[in-house]
């Protein structure tokens, strides 16, 4: 698959190697013009065993591109990763502006849907920063190229405007119709399906009665092999693990 790296600096520029190394087609971005031409003339800028050599094999196999191009990186993939900086403020807190700056470029060239991966590390609650800052580049862009345009390609300026809009709109219901809780047992009343994606000691026991009574159905698909099939069988509940089977 074809996938965009922003940012390539020590995670964007693994990041993006191993990527492409199994196999996909990665852009890598950067503002960091020397950087880049370092890249393009055989360079690597920073040392990890093995990189150099995955680099080269992969930027000889075509599936390794490295630009400043930020028009061309968002037209080259459905998927984009932020991996820019995060230096820590003065408070210590992420300084997020590199962050939403990626995302406003993402936002200002972006004509289809994308998937947008925070890679750089970030607090809590940066996913809908990240958000919000796509979709004011969308509405102004959409208002621009309106005001711009006309005849038949104003029409259809205004179909695509439509579209980012429409995004935009997914994006907000499909967050209005989630729901948060701070318990467990809250969090699967009438649920058809546990996921579990955290290894936290205080999920490894649960009461299994109790968790069945409260779930619409017993399913439960275990994202870290925190439990034994066999248990699971013995509790009645169906489980999907990872790497054991359907049924461990
Ligand atoms: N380095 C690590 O080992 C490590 C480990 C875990 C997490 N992280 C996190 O990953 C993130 C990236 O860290 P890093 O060490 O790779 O940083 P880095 O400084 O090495 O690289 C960041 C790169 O992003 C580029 N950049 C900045 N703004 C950009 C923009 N708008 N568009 C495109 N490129 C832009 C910079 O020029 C730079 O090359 C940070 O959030 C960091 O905390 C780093």
């Amino acid at each position: 698959m074809n996938i965009t790296i922003i940012g390539t600096g020590y995670v964007g520029l693994v990041t993006g190697a191993c990527l492409a190394d199994l196999g996909n087609n990665v852009f890598c971005l950067d503002v960091d013009q020397a950087k880049i031409d370092l890249l393009n003339s055989g360079g690597v800028p920073i040392y990890e065993p093995g990189l150099k050599e995955i680099i080269e094999r992969n930027v000889d196999a075509g599936r390794l591109t490295f630009s400043t191009d930020l028009a061309a990186s968002v037209a080259h993939a459905s998927v984009q990763f932020i991996a820019v900086g995060t230096p820590p403020d003065e408070d210590g807190s992420a300084d997020l502006q590199y962050v939403l700056a990626a995302a406003r470029n993402i936002g200002r060239h972006m004509t289809d849907f994308k998937v947008v991966v925070d890679k750089s590390t970030v607090p809590v609650g940066t996913a809908d920063k990240v958000a919000a800052a796509i979709t004011e580049e969308l509405v102004i862009a959409s208002e621009a190229r309106q005001s711009m345009q006309s005849g038949t390609l104003d029409c259809h300026v205004a179909n695509a405007s439509r579209n980012d809009g429409a995004n935009a709109v997914i994006a907000s219901e499909a967050r209005q119709s989630m729901q948060f809780a701070d318990k467990p047992m809250p969090a699967v009343q009438g649920a058809d399906a546990l996921i579990i994606v955290t290894e936290w000691k205080a999920y490894r026991s649960p009461n299994w009665t109790a968790l069945k009574a409260a779930m619409k159905e017993p399913v439960v698909f275990d994202g870290r092999n925190l439990y034994e099939p066999q248990e699971m069988k013995e509790n009645g509940m169906t489980y999907v693990a990872i790497g054991r089977g359907n049924h461990g």
